[in-house]
């Protein structure tokens, strides 16, 4: 089977919060978080819940697609931080655009949106849906620990989707992985009030890291999965046009860029704007470049997220979607 993304959209908070803001309440610097990881501002929520903005994000990308709601057969979230436990973020969604197609969300953090386009692409398969509507919602600033320099100054909210189709040229190669390992990179779940509960090791829902491991897995394990498309797909990484990967260090892109031989300017670089803004990043990439008119119809289009998981998914797409400016 195939799939053709033909429509995309985006939302982001009104809030942008730069590093001098920062290092207003926090020990950090604007020069510590450029060096090390590339961001200079990033989104926060303030009024806005993340159905607001995932509502948003969807209508954008079904006017861009020119498709109505009631076209859609699926709705899929990748989400780790929905405004709810329950229900799913996707029928927060449904709800929103007056849907009654089936919704679910998927959790597989940065690399939520890969593994939620591999999850529509098995639905178009079992001929179980023409049109999914795929969302990648992130409300990050809820998980993490504000006193917590090496970690919060490092992520933003927003949200992006992509209406896609049965058909088509796409995936031209793909795969997801997950190495397992929690403690890495891990939100704990909310400890309950239950009197049958043990409240002994609780720890708070707040994102713990390990930043220097998940570094080098992000770059070994990309450089892993690089190789394997080339000796698997027989298409050079030269012969690429775009590499859109999960925006989590810029220092991450940089030595991916130098180990696998990349044109650096091939790549979406948005984390300076937008911080790490999980399984949002690639869509918001890929709607930034759709937008700008900066990817035209029969260009290849590496999209590769990873993060907690420890995941990694990476698809190889053949864009297919003509300007409409
Ligand atoms: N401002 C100022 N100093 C900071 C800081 C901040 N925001 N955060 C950490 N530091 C300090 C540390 O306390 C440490 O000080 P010390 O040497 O006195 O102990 C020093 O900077 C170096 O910390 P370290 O953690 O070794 O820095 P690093 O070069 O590894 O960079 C990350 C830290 C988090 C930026 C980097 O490891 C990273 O990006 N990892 C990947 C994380 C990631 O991408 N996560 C999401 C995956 S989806």
């Amino acid at each position: 089977m195939a799939f053709t993304i033909v429509g995309t959209g985006s939302a982001l908070p009104k809030r942008k919060v730069t590093n001098d803001d920062l290092s207003e309440f926090l020990d950090t610097s604007d020069e510590w978080i450029s060096t090390r990881t590339g961001i200079k501002t990033r989104y926060v929520c303030t009024d806005e819940s993340l159905d607001d903005l995932a509502a948003e994000a969807s209508e954008h990308a079904l006017a861009d697609a020119g498709i109505e709601v009631k076209d859609i057969d699926l709705i899929i979230c990748s989400t780790t931080s929905g405004d709810h436990l329950m229900p799913a973020e996707a029928c927060a969604i449904a709800e929103r655009l007056g849907a009654s197609c089936p919704a679910f969300d998927v959790s597989a953090a940065c690399a939520g949106f890969v593994f939620a386009l591999d999850t529509a692409d098995g639905w178009f398969c079992r001929g179980r849906a023409r049109r999914a509507l795929v969302v990648s919602a992130e409300k990050m600033s809820r998980l993490l620990d504000w006193e917590d320099r090496s970690t919060c100054v490092l992520f933003g909210d927003g949200a992006a989707a992509a209406v896609v189709e049965a058909g088509g040229k796409s995936p031209i190669w793909s795969h997801l992985v997950t190495k397992p390992d929690v403690a890495s990179l891990d939100v704990p779940g909310l400890q309950g009030t239950s009197p049958f509960g043990s409240t002994e090791d609780a720890q708070p829902s707040k994102l713990l890291m390990k930043g220097r491991k998940i570094f080098h897995f992000a770059v070994s394990s990309i450089e892993e999965e690089l190789k394997a498309l080339e000796g698997e797909s027989g298409i050079a990484l030269s012969d690429i046009d775009h590499f859109v990967f999960h925006q989590a260090n810029e220092r991450i892109l940089d030595a991916v860029a130098k180990r696998c031989g990349i044109d650096p300017s091939k790549m979406a670089h948005t984390i300076q704007e937008t911080g790490n803004i999980s399984s949002a990043c690639i869509p918001l990439a890929l709607d930034r470049m759709s937008r700008e008119g900066s990817l035209h119809a029969g260009e290849l289009v590496l999209i590769c997220g990873f993060g907690a998981g420890l995941d990694i998914g990476t698809t190889l797409i053949r864009w297919n979607k003509e300007q409409d400016a």
